[in-house]
């Protein structure tokens, strides 16, 4: 039984370590809104139901320039980033990888009003 704990906690504290060293920045609580003020009402994202199926760098594509906020950048509109929608629709890469059925990875097919209430 002793051993076991040692071993959880050893697994633990080397979990830490590699997640410290890997991030520079923590994820944010749950209940984001991620909006560009578009018609429909903002998404609500959860961090903590991402965490493990990605790692941050995946979706913060700018996080080496420690930029995390995809609205300051992907707009209503395109400009020198395409628009947020199409970001945000992006089978390769974002949100619909997983959440689309013709995603590149699908995880967890949602329909529109899962993620747009209303
Ligand atoms: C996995 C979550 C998700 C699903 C499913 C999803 N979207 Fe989106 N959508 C987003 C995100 C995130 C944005 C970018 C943020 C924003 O613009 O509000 C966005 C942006 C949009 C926009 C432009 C912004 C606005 O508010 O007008 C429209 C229109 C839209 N989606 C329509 C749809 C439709 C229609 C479907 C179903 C075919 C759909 N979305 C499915 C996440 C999703
Ligand atoms: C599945 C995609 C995804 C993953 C994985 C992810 N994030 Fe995010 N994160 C988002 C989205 C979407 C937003 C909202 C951006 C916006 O509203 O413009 C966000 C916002 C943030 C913000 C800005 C919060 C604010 O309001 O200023 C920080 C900081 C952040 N994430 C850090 C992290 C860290 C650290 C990790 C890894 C542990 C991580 N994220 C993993 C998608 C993700
Ligand atoms: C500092 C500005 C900036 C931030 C912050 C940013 N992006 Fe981007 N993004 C860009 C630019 C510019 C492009 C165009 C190509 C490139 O440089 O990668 C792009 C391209 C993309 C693409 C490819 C889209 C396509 O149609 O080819 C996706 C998907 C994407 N971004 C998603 C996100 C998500 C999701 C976030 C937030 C988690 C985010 N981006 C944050 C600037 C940004
Ligand atoms: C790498 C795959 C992946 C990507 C990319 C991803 N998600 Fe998810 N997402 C998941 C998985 C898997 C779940 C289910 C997790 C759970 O239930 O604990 C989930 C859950 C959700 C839920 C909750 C659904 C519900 O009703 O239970 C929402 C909303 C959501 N994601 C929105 C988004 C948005 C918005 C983006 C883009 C910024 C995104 N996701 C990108 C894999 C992903």
């Amino acid at each position: 039984m002793k051993k076991i704990v040692l071993f959880v906690a050893a697994c633990v504290f080397s979990l830490g370590l590699a997640v410290g060293a890997a991030q520079a920045t923590d994820a944010p609580a749950d209940g984001l809104k991620v909006t560009n003020y578009g018609k429909k009402a903002a998404v609500t994202f959860d961090h903590s139901k991402h965490v493990n199926e990605a790692t941050c760098e995946q979706c913060h594509h700018k996080a080496s320039e420690g930029k995390y906020k995809c609205g300051e950048c992907h707009k209503a509109k395109a400009g020198d980033a395409p628009s947020f929608k199409k970001a945000a629709h992006n089978k390769e890469k974002a949100c619909w990888s997983c959440h689309n059925k013709r995603g590149k990875t699908p995880k967890k097919v949602l329909k529109c009003n899962q993620c747009h209430k209303k």
